[in-house]
C-alpha cells in the first residue's frame, strides 16, 4: 500500500512508496525501548532470549576487535541512536543518519536530556510509562544526528573509519544503490559492517531490487552471496556473525530475529 503523504515534503523523494511506519509514535516508542529498554521492561517476567537484548549496543561494538583508526564513525539508518551512542565511547565523532524525522528527533532529544519517559504498550489500548536512559559510558557531545537518505548521501559528509548499516538494507527501496558508493565514504583500511535479517518485503523494497530471497533460473539467490558480489571489488571480507535481536510489541509479544552481520575492510 503506498505511503500516505503526511505533510513532510522530504518524505516524497526517492521513497515515495516507503511505509510511513518509521514516522509514527509507535515506531519511536518501540525503537526507544528496543535500543535503551531494561531487561525487566523487555522480557515479561524475565521470560525470553536474553542473548537477544542490547542489539544496538552490540552493533556499535562490532569494530572493537579490529585494528583501525578511530576518529569518525557513521551509523546509517540509526533510528533512535543506540548504536551511535555506543560508538561515541570509541570514536571522536559519530554521525547518525536516518530517513525518519521522528526517530532522528528522538535520538537528538535523548542526547540532550540523558533520559526520557516513554509510553509502552501493555495490551490493546492499555499502556504504561517507563523511563529509558543513555548508557552511562555514552559521550553525547561526540554524536550528532541528521535526517537524510542513505541512498543519496551528500559527499560533504566526508569520510569515516567505520560505517554501520544495522538492519537497513531490507528497508530500502534500492539497497544496491546504497551499498555501491559506500567505499567512497570510508578511509582506506576503514571497516563497513552490514547487519540484516534479510526480511524482504515489497512494502519497502520492490521485488526487482531484493538482494536475495528468490529463485533465478531455478537457482536460489541469497542476499549474503549478493552482498559479497557487490562489496568484494572494493573490500576484503573480515568475518560474519549471527546477531539475535528482540523487538517488543506488547507485554506478551516480542519479535525475535537473527541478523546476519558481515564485516568488510576497504582496500
Ligand atoms: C529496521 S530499522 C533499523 C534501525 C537501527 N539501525 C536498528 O538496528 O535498530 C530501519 C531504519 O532505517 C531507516 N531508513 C529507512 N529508509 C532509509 C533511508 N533511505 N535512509 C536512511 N534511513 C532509512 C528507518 O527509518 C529505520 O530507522
Amino acid at each position: 500500500m503506498p505511503a500516505k503523504y503526511d505533510g513532510h515534503p522530504t518524505l516524497m523523494t526517492s521513497q515515495t512508496t516507503h511505509s510511513n511506519f518509521y514516522e509514527s509514535d509507535k515506531a519511536v516508542s518501540e525503537y526507544l525501548l528496543f535500543h535503551y529498554g531494561s531487561e525487566s521492561d523487555l522480557l515479561y517476567q524475565g521470560i525470553g532470549p536474553k542473548e537477544a537484548l542490547n542489539f544496538a549496543q552490540r552493533c556499535g561494538q562490532l569494530h572493537q576487535k579490529f585494528e583501525m583508526r578511530r576518529d569518525r564513525a557513521l551509523d546509517l539508518g540509526c533510528a533512535v541512536g543506540g548504536a551511535t551512542f555506543a560508538m561515541s565511547e570509541s570514536f571522536n565523532e559519530v554521525v547518525g543518519i536516518d530517513f525518519s524525522h521522528a526517530l532522528v528527533e528522538a535520538a537528538s532529544r535523548l542526547g540532550h536530556l540523558g533520559k526520557m519517559e516513554i509510553s509502552i504498550s501493555l495490551e490493546g489500548e492499555l499502556k504504561r510509562n517507563t523511563e529509558i536512559a543513555l548508557p552511562a559510558d555514552a559521550l553525547p557531545n561526540r554524536a550528532k544526528f541528521l535526517q537524510g537518505d542513505a541512498m543519496d548521501l551528500d559527499e560533504q559528509l566526508g569520510t569515516f573509519d567505520f560505517i554501520l548499516m544495522a538492519n537497513l538494507v531490507d528497508r530500502l527501496p534500492d539497497p544496491a544503490r546504497c551499498l555501491k558508493p559506500m567505499a567512497s565514504f570510508l578511509n582506506k583500511g576503514g571497516i563497513l559492517a552490514v547487519t540484516s535479517p534479510y526480511t524482504w518485503l515489497t512494502e519497502y523494497t520492490p521485488k526487482e531490487n531484493w538482494l536475495g530471497g528468490f529463485a533465478h533460473d531455478g537457482e536460489p539467490v541469497r542476499a549474503a552471496d549478493h552482498l559479497r558480489d557487490l562489496l568484494s571489488p572494493q573490500f576484503d571480507f573480515l568475518e560474519e556473525q549471527n546477531l539475535p535481536f528482540l523487538i517488543r510489541e506488547h507485554e506478551r509479544k516480542n519479535q525475535f530475529s537473527i541478523a546476519h552481520a558481515t564485516l568488510w575492510r576497504k582496500r
